[in-house]
C-alpha cells in the first residue's frame, strides 16, 4: 500500500480496530448448517445484511478504511443461511488505501451501509460512487444512475415510505460545491441534482429528511487539507466555526433553504424527524465534540459519545429548542423505517461503553418509548456486545412496533458470533432465537432487511 496522509497516526498494528472482534476475517464462507437456540419466527422471511470494514491485507490506516464485507442471513420458513462475501471494487482488487481511492470514484471500499431501491442492492461508502451487489452477496457493478450521478453518494440515504423516493447527498473534502443534494424517484431515476453553498468543507455524514423537507447537519468537524498538512488528519473540531441547522424543501434548491444556529456539537447517526404544524422535530445521537485530536480519535472521552437528544427547529420563529432525551451514551440509531419522516413513537439503539479507553460496544440494546418517555433495555449477556439494532415489522400492515429487532451480537469469551431476534414487543425478554453464524462476524456498520415479498 502507498503511503498516506494518515501514516503518522496508525501505523501500528496494535490499532484498536485491528484487535479482538473489531479485527478482520479471512474467509468467505456459505452454509445452511447454523447452530440456532430457540425457534426462529416463521412468519420472518427475508434478508439480513450487514456491511463493515474487513481489511484484505489485515492491515488499515483506519477502521474507516478497511474493505466492505457483507453478512447476509437469509431466513426462509424458519430455516436461516448465512453466506459473506467482499465487495469487490477496485478498491478490493487492487488492494488500494484511501488517499488512493480518491482519484477514482469508483474506487470504493463500500464498507458503510446496504440499502435496496428500486430493485438496485447498493453497497455504499460516503466519499465514492455506490457498487450493485445481488442477493447471493456476488459483486455485480459501480451504479451511477445511469451516468447521472457524478459524485459520492452518503452511505445514509432515506427511502421515503409514502413516495418510495430515494434521497440521498453527497459532501465533498476537496472541492466546492461542499454539498450536493439528490433526488430519485421510486423506479430509481434520479431526477434532481442540487449544489447546495456550504462555508467550507464539512464532515457530514447522516441527515435528516421529513415529508416535505430535508433537513442538512453543517456541524464542524471541519475537513481541510491544510489541517492535514499541519496536523497530520484532514478532520478537525472546531467549534469556532458554530453549527447550522439547514431546511430545503424536498424539491428545492439552495435559494430555498433556511438555516438555524445550534450549538456547535457533531451527530453521526440521525434516529428520524417529521413535521408537526410550523414545526420540523429532530431525534439525533449528539455528541458534545467529536475527533478532538483528529479523524484517528474517533474515540475521545466521555464528551465524544452519543446521547439521545431532540431538537425543535420553530420555522417561524427561526429558533431550535435543543434538549437531552437522555444521558445513556448510545448510536445506530434505527426506527421503523415505514415511519421515515413521520412522527415515530419508537427508536432503537445500540449502548456505548463510557468507561473504555477505546470505542466500546455496550452490553446493552436500548429501546426507547418517545411518547412515555421511558427506556427499555435489552441486556445481551455478560461480556456480549451487540451492534446496530434493525427493526423488522411482523407483517406490511402491522402496527409500529409490533416485530423483530435483529442485531448482531459478539460473545467475546467464545470468539462467537449470532445474529439475534429479539420480539419487539417484549424487548427486555431473552432473544426468541439466536442464530450462530460459522465463524466470528467482525463489528461493523449498518445493515438493512429486505423482506422476501
Ligand atoms: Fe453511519
Amino acid at each position: 500500500m502507498s503511503k498516506s496522509l494518515f501514516d503518522n497516526e496508525a501505523s501500528d498494528s496494535e490499532a484498536w480496530h485491528l484487535q479482538g472482534n473489531w479485527g478482520p476475517v479471512k474467509e468467505e464462507l456459505t452454509s445452511s448448517e447454523l447452530i440456532i437456540k430457540g425457534k426462529v419466527p416463521e412468519g420472518l422471511n427475508g434478508l439480513y445484511i450487514r456491511n463493515g470494514m474487513n481489511p484484505r491485507s489485515g492491515y488499515s490506516d483506519h477502521w474507516f478504511f478497511g474493505n466492505g464485507m457483507l453478512h447476509g442471513f437469509k431466513f426462509e420458513n424458519g430455516k436461516v443461511s448465512y453466506k459473506n462475501r467482499y465487495v469487490k471494487t477496485p478498491y478490493y482488487e487492487k488492494d488500494l488505501d484511501v488517499i488512493s481511492s480518491f482519484s477514482d470514484l469508483s474506487a470504493s471500499p463500500a464498507n458503510t451501509h446496504i440499502v435496496k431501491h428500486a430493485g438496485k442492492l447498493l453497497a455504499l461508502e460516503e466519499a465514492h460512487l455506490p457498487w450493485e451487489v445481488d442477493e447471493e452477496l456476488e459483486t455485480k457493478g459501480v451504479y451511477d444512475f445511469s451516468g447521472k450521478l457524478k459524485g459520492a453518494m452518503t452511505a445514509h440515504s432515506r427511502i421515503c415510505p409514502k413516495t418510495g423516493e430515494l434521497l440521498f447527498f453527497s459532501y465533498s473534502m476537496m472541492s466546492e460545491p461542499y454539498l450536493t443534494y439528490y433526488r430519485v424517484n421510486k423506479k430509481g431515476e434520479l431526477i434532481q441534482t442540487e449544489s447546495i453553498e456550504l462555508p467550507r468543507a464539512v464532515m457530514m455524514h447522516d441527515w435528516n429528511v421529513t415529508e416535505n423537507y430535508v433537513v442538512f447537519m453543517d456541524l464542524p468537524v471541519i475537513s481541510d487539507m491544510n489541517l492535514a498538512v499541519e496536523t497530520g488528519s484532514p478532520f478537525g473540531f472546531k467549534p469556532e466555526c458554530g453549527a447550522r441547522l439547514g431546511v430545503m424543501p424536498r424539491d428545492g434548491s439552495n435559494e430555498d433553504i433556511k438555516w438555524f444556529e445550534i450549538e456547535p456539537c457533531m451527530v453521526f447517526h440521525a434516529l428520524n424527524s417529521y413535521e408537526e404544524a410550523n414545526k420540523i422535530i429532530l431525534y439525533v445521537c449528539r455528541q458534545k465534540e467529536a475527533m478532538v485530536g483528529g479523524f484517528q480519535d474517533i474515540y475521545g472521552g466521555d464528551t465524544t459519545l452519543g446521547r439521545l437528544w431532540k431538537w425543535t427547529i420553530d420555522l417561524d420563529l427561526g429558533e431550535v429548542k435543543e434538549e437531552q432525551v437522555d444521558d445513556a451514551p448510545c448510536d445506530f440509531p434505527r426506527i421503523d423505517d415505514r415511519r421515515m419522516g413521520q412522527k415515530t413513537d419508537y427508536g432503537y439503539c445500540m449502548s456505548f461503553d463510557n468507561k473504555a479507553d477505546s470505542l466500546t460496544l455496550g452490553r446493552h440494546l436500548l429501546k426507547y418509548d418517545l411518547v412515555n418517555k421511558k427506556r427499555l433495555i435489552h441486556d445481551l449477556g455478560e461480556n456480549v456486545k451487540g451492534g446496530e439494532p434493525v427493526f423488522v415489522p411482523k407483517s406490511k400492515d402491522s402496527d409500529e412496533d409490533d416485530g423483530w429487532v435483529l442485531v448482531l451480537a459478539h460473545e467475546e469469551e467464545e470468539a462467537k458470533s449470532k445474529l439475534l431476534v429479539i420480539d419487539s414487543q417484549d424487548f427486555e425478554s431473552p432473544p426468541v432465537a439466536e442464530i450462530y453464524s460459522p465463524q466470528r462476524i467482525p463489528y461493523g456498520a449498518h445493515g438493512n432487511w429486505m423482506p422476501a415479498n
